[in-house]
């Protein structure tokens, strides 16, 4: 009987119900399932004060203590991570995990499946999870990323609103629903079928191939634009309020200079910088964007097998 892990931890309850139904299916296996909770847990509506603080320590990815946890095995099968990105990073608490030195014994020479719940910016965070997984010698054998379908503004709209209110719902009753749809949400059962078949064949090496056959990961090319861009700037940010705040400079100021910094280049500029790529760059770079989302859907996956 297979032994597998599955860890995550979930803030609104989304990620929870993601893996439910990607676990749904799997027949014939033991599953250890691991919900963390940190020490000391985030708000949950935010504040907008605590949702931009929450910024510098999660970019540059300093860990936080978790509610203590234990594992049932000493070994996995096959370990299925789940997360979310925070500001163009794994969450706060998915940092802490990875990090988290028996987690890591786990990770070690096991392969992972990666199941994402992002709005829709999730490259920078995989790359990082990616890293920490395979540090810890683990190998990425999947990534299903769950994403909201909306176009960009509109879902940075409606999921600060369900952030703020902790409901999911239509702000003003006009906007799209935030984050997953429902249906992408039940839908992920079919990513769980095709592990399953796999699992039972031993053949974890082509899921990935499954995954991608089934439309399980989608690259937008505007988004892909943005975080090529914009976790440097976010770097960039989380230092220099760090610095101040240790010089004694008063944290709450800047970091509302970097919510007034994110505001103004979401909805003012990057609009116009992605106007003028999409009619004069890409249509040049069409090859290497094709090269480059191949190898984004496969992140961190070895394909030679
Ligand atoms: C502080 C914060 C920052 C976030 N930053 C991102 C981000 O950079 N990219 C993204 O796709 N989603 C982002 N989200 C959305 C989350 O990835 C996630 O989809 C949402 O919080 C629901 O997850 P849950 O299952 O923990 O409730 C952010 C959410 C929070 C609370």
């Amino acid at each position: 009987m297979k032994k597998i892990l599955c860890v995550n931890y979930s803030q609104s309850g989304q990620l929870d119900e993601i893996l439910d139904n990607f676990l749904s299916p799997l027949e014939g296996c033991e599953i250890d399932r691991i919900k963390v909770e940190p020490n000391k847990d985030f708000p949950f509506p935010w504040k907008t004060n605590s949702f931009y603080d929450a910024m510098p320590e999660t970019v540059l990815e300093e860990p936080i203590e978790l509610e203590p946890f234990s594992f049932k095995e000493e070994h996995y099968d096959l370990i299925i991570f789940g997360y979310q990105p925070w500001f163009l990073s794994p969450s706060m608490p998915a940092t802490a995990l990875l990090k988290n030195r028996e987690f890591k014994k786990r990770l070690n020479n096991t392969p992972v499946i990666t199941v994402i719940g992002a709005r829709n910016m999730w490259l920078n965070s995989q790359k990082s999870v990616v890293k920490h997984v395979q540090d810890a010698g683990g190998k990425i054998v999947g990534n299903i990323p769950l994403v909201d379908r909306a176009q960009n503004l509109l879902s940075a709209v409606s999921i600060v609103h369900w952030m703020m209110t902790g409901t999911k719902t239509r702000k003003w009753g006009i906007f799209p629903l935030p984050g997953v749809s429902q249906e992408d949400i039940e839908g992920c059962s079919r990513y769980g079928g095709l592990l399953n078949d796999r699992l039972k064949n031993n053949e974890l090496s082509t899921y990935q191939d499954a995954v991608l056959a089934n439309d399980g990961l989608r690259i937008n090319t505007s988004i892909l634009f943005i975080e090529e861009r914009a976790k440097k700037i976010f770097y960039i940010w989380a230092n220099i309020i760090k610095k101040k705040e240790a010089k004694g400079k008063n944290r709450a100021f800047w970091i509302s200079f970097f919510r007034f910094y994110l505001n103004f280049a979401l909805f003012g500029v990057a609009p116009i910088i992605l106007t003028i790529y999409t009619v004069l760059i890409r249509p040049l770079t069409l090859n290497s964007l094709k090269r480059k989302k191949e190898h984004l859907s496969y992140l961190g996956i070895d394909r030679s097998k």
